[in-house]
Formats: structure tokens, sequence, C-alpha cells
């Protein structure tokens, strides 16, 4: 059985991916994830007792950790997700963007390279180091075009800058030592278990809390949604098939502006779970201060990965998003244990001492 080893397993979409690899490959998966606000073991209770499955509450920055873990488990190669993911918070607070986003994968890329330069010759071109990044690299688009996987790099907010450097130490470490490397570039995921600070679950939660639903702007900025399991599915063909020091985009053809995403997510709810005084959640959007530096549009060309390997999405928007409304008002505990920290208290007890 061969290993592999998923960084940020515990979050939005590293959850997604080994649900996924637990029910429908063979891989023996080691989850590598320092459980940040971000990381919720909650999200991996269907495979926490699968004997396939392996956690470890480790952090991308701490080599020893890193070199210990692939020393035990020998992987045939790492996809590699664990990142600071939000962009209003690098705004806030660009330090740990820095630290887990350049400075982890650069210390994630070492670990691997001194371990891969130890295989045996007939091994190495089968190791992979996948970089799971985002669009945003590619900076912001205007009324028209597609981002390509050879579009320029223009990261605007202190995030996509960070990832941004991060694809940049990717391929050098390909191009430079010969590690073998795919990234791929994903446009906006939603769908279960999302951290309740992204536009889709934001909006839910304040919606049946009857809050506020904060607009940036004129709610007129454009995203292109994918729902979380065809990102899942994706990231494991790339890696079984991806070509070695390829890059490929990944976007779900679902461009919408956010206005109409929040609209969207007000009629499901309106209609499954009606609001006590008869009117429409609508009625609860307020227009705030816009972010910083907003990027305008964001929009994906997905020709490469559909071609060359075979993927295009099965959800559409409408599926997705009602499959994700459902799934939230099916769990509101997921939400609540994340929002008050009672689930985070949980974890630090319960593995607060573990490496
Ligand atoms: P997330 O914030 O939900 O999860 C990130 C996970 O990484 C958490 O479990 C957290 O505990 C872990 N982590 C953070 N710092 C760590 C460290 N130093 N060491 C070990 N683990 C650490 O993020 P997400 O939305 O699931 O995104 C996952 C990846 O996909 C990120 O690299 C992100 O840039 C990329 N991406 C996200 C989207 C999106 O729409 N969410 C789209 C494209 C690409
Ligand atoms: O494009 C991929 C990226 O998508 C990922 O790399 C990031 O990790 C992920 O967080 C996401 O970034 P965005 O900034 O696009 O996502 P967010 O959900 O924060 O915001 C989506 C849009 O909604 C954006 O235009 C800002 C707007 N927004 C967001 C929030 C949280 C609002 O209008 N109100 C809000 O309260």
């Amino acid at each position: 059985m061969d290993t592999l080893f998923v960084t940020g397993g515990a979050g939005f979409i590293g959850s997604a991916l080994i649900r996924l690899l637990v029910a429908e490959s063979g891989w023996r998966v080691v989850n590598i994830d320092k459980l940040t606000y971000a990381g919720n073991l909650e999200s991996l209770t269907d495979v926490a007792d699968d004997p396939r499955y392996v956690f470890s509450r480790s952090d991308i920055c701490d080599r020893t950790a890193l070199d210990v873990l692939f020393q035990t488990h020998r992987p045939v190669g790492v996809i590699h997700l664990a990142a600071e993911s939000h962009v209003d918070r690098s705004i806030h607070g660009p330090g740990d963007f820095i630290e887990t986003n350049i400075k982890g994968t650069y210390t994630l890329l070492e670990a691997a390279r001194a371990y891969w330069s130890m295989l045996e010759a007939k091994d190495k071109p089968a190791f992979r180091f996948h970089h799971v990044s985002t669009d945003e690299v590619f900076g912001s688009l205007g009324e028209s075009g597609l981002f390509v996987e050879s579009s320029s790099y223009q990261p605007n907010s202190p995030y996509s800058a960070s990832k941004a450097a991060s694809d940049h130490l990717v391929r050098a470490w390909h191009h430079t030592y010969g590690l073998p490397t795919v990234i791929t570039n994903c446009s906006n995921n939603y769908g279960p278990c999302q951290f309740p600070e992204k536009l889709v679950p934001l909006m839910i939660h304040n919606a049946v809390s009857e809050k506020p639903l904060p607009i940036y702007g004129k709610g007129d900025n454009v995203r292109d949604w994918l729902y979380v399991d065809d990102h899942a599915r994706a990231l494991r063909l790339v890696f079984e098939k991806g070509i070695s020091g390829e890059t490929y985009n990944i976007g779900g053809h679902n461009e919408k502006t956010n206005l109409e995403v929040v609209d969207a997510l007000c009629s499901l709810l309106d209609e499954l779970k009606p609001r006590r005084d008869g009117r429409s959640y609508r009625d609860q959007k307020v227009g705030v201060a816009d972010r910083p530096g907003h990027d305008k549009r964001y929009a994906i060309d997905a020709t490469k990965i559909e071609r060359e390997l075979g993927w295009t999405p099965t959800e559409s928007f409408e599926s997705g998003l009602k499959k994700t409304v459902g799934w939230y008002l099916d769990n509101p505990d997921w939400v609540a244990h994340v929002v008050s920290g009672e689930y985070r208290q949980w974890m630090d007890r319960n593995y607060g001492d573990r490496a």
C-alpha cells in the first residue's frame, strides 16, 4: 500500500480531498496539519478510524518533524495544501502568510528534496510534489479574458503574493534540483466544511443567525466558482497523472458577481428555511466598505486539464450551491463549534502535545 502526504488536510479543501482518497483510492494518507483556527478534525470523522488514514499534528515550518515523517512513512508524494488562505486576514496581518505560505513551503520542499534524493534511481521519477495554488496569483482580469497557465503573475494581496512566491519556489526546485513537481491553480471553491469567514459560508451563517450580509463595495466583483469535490477529483487526477514540471488551471466555468452569489443563497434559504417573519433573506444585505485592493474579476480557462487529463466538473453552480446550503443547515454543530472556539479548546486538549 503506497502512502502519500496531504498537508493542510484538516482544512476545507484538504478534508474533502482526504475523504475522497480514503473512499475511492487505494492510497494510505498521512494528514500533516498544524490545526490552526482553520483546521477542524470534525471534517474528517468519516475517515478518522480508517486504517489507511493517519493524522500528525505538525507544522510545515518544522523541518525536524517533517524529516521524521518522511523517514517514518516513506511517501510516494505530497499534495501540499497547508496555507493561510483568507485574503482579508492577510490584509490585517500578513506575517502568518509569509511564515506558512512561503517559509513553510520552502521547508517542505527541502524536506521532500532530502528524502527524494536518497530514493533509488528507479523510484525517483514517480515521486510527486504537488503544490496546490490559486488563480489569485494571476491578479485581476478586466471585463473579458480568462487566466491560462501562461498568464503572467501579478498578485495583488499579501495572500496572493505569498502564494505566488510559493509557486515560484516549487518551480525553481523542479528546474534547479529536478524534484518532480506539479502545480495547480484553482478558482474559488465552495461546499461543505468551509470556515465561515469566506463569502458562501459566512452568508449562510449570518443569514440564519439574523445578522447582516456584508457586501463589499458594489458587489459587482466576479469570482469563478467550483464545488469543492470537483476540485478534489482534479487534485487526485493531477497527482496521479500530471506531467512533472507542468502547471494546470482548475475552474468551474461559473462566473458570478458577488451579488448574484448572495442572491442565489438567499433564494435557496428562503425555500429551505424560510424566515419567521415571511420576508426574504435578501433584506439582510448591507453594503460595506470595499476590501482594499479588491481584485475585480477572476475566471479560469480549464482547457488544459480537460484536454490532457480528461477532467470536467460534475456539479453545476445551482446543484453545488443547493448541496452546500443543505449541508450547512443539516450541520449547525460544525459551524457552532468553530465559531465558538469550543472545538479549538477540544483540539488543544486532545492534540496539543502531539507532533
Ligand atoms: P483552509 O484555510 O480551510 O485550510 C488550511 C489548512 O492548513 C488548515 O487545516 C490549517 O490548520 C492548515 N495549516 C495552516 N498553517 C499550517 C502550517 N504552518 N503547518 C501545517 N498546517 C497548517 O484552506 P483551504 O481553503 O482548504 O485551501 C487549501 C489550499 O488551497 C490553500 O493552499 C489555498 O491557497 C488553496 N486554494 C484555496 C481555494 C479556495 O477557494 N478556498 C482556491 C484555490 C486554492
Ligand atoms: O480565487 C481563489 C481564492 O478564493 C482562494 O485562493 C482563497 O483562498 C479563497 O479565500 C478565495 O478568495 P476570495 O477573496 O475570492 O474569497 P472570499 O470568500 O473571501 O471572497 C469572495 C468575494 O466576496 C470577494 O470578491 C470578496 C467578497 N466578500 C467576501 C466576504 C467574506 C464580500 O463581499 N463580503 C464578505 O463578507
